[in-house]
């Protein structure tokens, strides 16, 4: 889960890193509210979960309360790269004197993690990276001993920021360090984080990815989650405990496995090439697929307005074809008229034969039986299309 920057900013002050005041707010009442109480510059602050905010108008310097409310009820509502803004932070404003960079991430291919710093801040490290690379220090951390005062110092040392600063850079690092374990992150990066005219350092702007294999060591993360940016079906989903993705396409997809759904995807997707057709979604009903799971799969599935025609592919393993069809059965007789769209099955497998006589003996008008993986994908995609 990626969080917005208010977010990261109060995990930030949970854990001691230097920041400034901060409050978000909605409307443009709020935000003039949330000036005036903090009173003097403020910075309004478009809070979307993609990177460029500033260069496309979303960070604006207000000169008071009044100010504040301008800017906000300018950039509430704009379009960032595909992101409406729905929420603006407004940042107590800081005298600048420098920007610097600051992360800590994941390193998969190294297997590590990997803390990132450099005295030249403020733009994208890609590009520091890039011109500059001898000012980015790049320093794999052992997870058993993690960012000691003393790697910190040795990292800031590398990272070319000034002896003034260095002290408070370090100390930074290790706090950082220490928020990124305590709350399961993947990313924690700072930038810019500033030095202000009166020498203080400070992180001005956050990010955060929290891992979500480790949710449940953290109740209150599910506070972090915008409900309002969910898709409505992945959200009854989870709900369902279901593991569906929505796609763009029209063809919806259930299957048992996330591998043999995956490679239904590809067949789907090239069946559908001639008719302009695509897979409108991933759902993997597992193993064990009861009259309730499939049943719940099928609701989710026929409420994608999107959707026209549905394949459902199983492969029967340690749940038998006769299973999975008394469970199609079932299902259709649960959702009644809640059904709609034409349902292309393929069983194969552990008692397919029984399977299959089970949904020709049950002859539901909606429902019809291929016996390959490929003519079932044709002929889904062909409903798809009609
Ligand atoms: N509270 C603040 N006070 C003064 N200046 C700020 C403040 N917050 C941001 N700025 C200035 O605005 C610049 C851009 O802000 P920020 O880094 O938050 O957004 P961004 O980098 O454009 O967005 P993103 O990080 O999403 O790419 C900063 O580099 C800094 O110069
Ligand atoms: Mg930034």
């Amino acid at each position: 889960m990626d969080l917005f920057e208010y977010q990261a900013r109060d995990l930030f002050e949970s854990h001691n890193i230097p920041v400034l005041a901060g409050a978000v707010a909605t409307t443009a009442d709020e935000a003039e509210k949330a000036a005036s109480v903090m009173g003097g510059r403020v910075v309004v602050k478009a809070q979307v979960k993609i990177g460029g905010r500033g260069k496309a108008g979303g960070v604006k310097l207000a000169q008071d309360a009044a100010d504040a409310r301008e800017k906000a009820a300018a950039i509430l509502g704009m379009d960032i790269k595909g992101h409406t803004v729905h929420k603006v932070m407004i940042a107590q404003a800081a005298p600048i004197a420098e920007e610097y960079y600051a992360s800590i991430l994941l390193d998969r291919a190294n297997r590590n993690f990997l803390v990132m710093a450099s005295v030249a801040g403020g733009m994208e490290i890609e590009e520091v990276a890039k011109t500059q690379p001898e000012k980015l220090a790049r320093v794999g951390i052992d997870p058993n001993v993690g960012v000691t005062l003393d790697k910190a110092k040795e990292i800031a040392k590398l990272g070319q920021f000034p002896a003034d600063v260095q002290d408070q850079v370090a100390d930074v690092l290790v706090k950082l360090w220490a928020a990124f374990v305590a709350e399961d992150a993947t990313l924690m990066e700072i930038n810019p984080l500033v030095k202000t005219e009166d020498g203080r350092v400070v992180a001005l702007d956050g990010k955060v990815t929290l891992d979500d294999n480790a949710e449940f060591r953290h109740a209150n993360h599910a506070d972090l989650v915008d409900h309002a940016a969910a898709n409505p079906l992945e959200a009854k989903a989870k709900e369902l405990n279901l593991n569906y993705v929505k796609l763009d396409g029209e063809v919806g997809i259930i299957g048992n496995g996330a591998g043999l759904v995956m490679s239904t995807l590809d067949v789907v997707a090239y069946a559908g090439e001639k008719y302009g057709v695509k897979p409108a979604n991933f759902l993997d009903i597992g193993g064990g697929a009861s009259a309730e799971v499939m049943a719940n799969g099928l609701s989710i599935i026929l409420g994608d307005a999107d959707v026209r025609s549905v394949f459902v592919n199983v492969f029967g393993g340690i749940t038998a074809c006769d299973a999975v069809a008394n469970g199609i059965v079932s299902a259709l007789s649960i959702l009644g008229d809640k059904a709609t769209k034409p349902i292309v099955v393929r069983l194969d497998g552990n008692n397919v034969l029984e399977g299959r006589r089970i949904l020709n003996e049950a002859a539901h008008p909606l429902v019809q039986q291929l016996d390959t993986m490929d003519g079932a994908a044709a002929k889904a995609a062909e409903l798809a299309a009609k």
